[in-house]
């Protein structure tokens, strides 16, 4: 799996050298690029943004960084025979979800995404447009509120799609019990977990996990993980 990124805050994305995604990049089961939006900018003052057309707040960032940046991705690609899909996030784009995050992952090997960081009021419209005609283009949301630009929400979708790709996570962790990933469809939320000692400040762990009796053990997991969804997520079920 490929992963480009521009952004003019490159150094946000650093994080991802860290912890499993890190270490998914050290075993060579990931590649990553960060890319200087501003690398592809001619000024003195390297400019990435405009006032935007027909009046308003705010700045929009000017489509022909955005083209040489991606011209410059696309001359430049990572393992031979592979079409990159681009990434926006924006609020304005379907949501991404668990599933989302499945589908991409499933590309593994062949996977090569590109994530355009927006900030300010977002990127010319123009952008997304040309880029449609050369590739795959998916404008995505990580939830329902305003970010004050992409980054954060490449972190979270990198962070999701990579601990799902073969080998990423170690032996014995698995993603079968996740939240999202239990019940028929994915539709339940992950109940409450326990480890050593039994009792801590006077509270013990149930019964039942420490029983040895594996059927019951699945069927009390099934029930909490029902409650917690009702209580917690009720939009989830049916
Ligand atoms: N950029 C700003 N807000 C965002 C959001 N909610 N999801 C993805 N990208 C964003």
């Amino acid at each position: 799996m490929f992963y480009d990124i521009v952004s003019i805050f490159p150094e946000y994305l650093e994080p991802l050298k860290l912890s499993l995604v890190g270490k998914a990049l050290d075993d060579g089961l990931i590649g990553l690029r960060l890319w200087q939006l501003r690398d592809f900018t001619h000024d003195r003052h390297r400019t990435v943004d405009d006032t935007p057309y027909g009046g308003g707040p705010g700045m929009v960032m000017k489509p022909e960084p955005w083209g040489e940046a991606l011209d410059a991705i696309l001359a430049a690609p990572p393992a031979p025979g592979l079409t990159p899909t681009l990434v926006v996030p924006t609020p304005n784009g379907r949501r991404f979800t668990q599933r989302t995050a499945e589908e991409w992952s499933a590309r593994a090997e062949q996977g090569w995404f590109i994530f355009a960081c927006g900030r300010y009021e977002g990127i010319d419209s123009r952008v997304s447009e040309w880029a449609r005609g050369v590739m795959p283009v998916e404008e995505v949301s990580i939830g329902d509120y305003v970010l004050p630009g992409g980054e954060s929400a490449v972190l979270v979708m990198i962070e999701a799609v990579s601990r799902l790709l073969p080998g990423v996570l170690g032996n014995g962790e698995s993603v079968t019990d996740d939240s999202f990933s239990i019940g028929e469809d994915g539709t339940l939320l992950e109940g409450p977990v326990f480890t050593k000692p039994p009792e801590w400040r006077g509270l013990t762990v149930p019964e039942i996990l420490v029983s040895g009796h594996h059927g019951n053990i699945r069927r009390w997991r099934r029930e909490e993980a029902e409650l917690r969804t009702q209580r917690m997520r009720p939009d989830l079920r049916p």
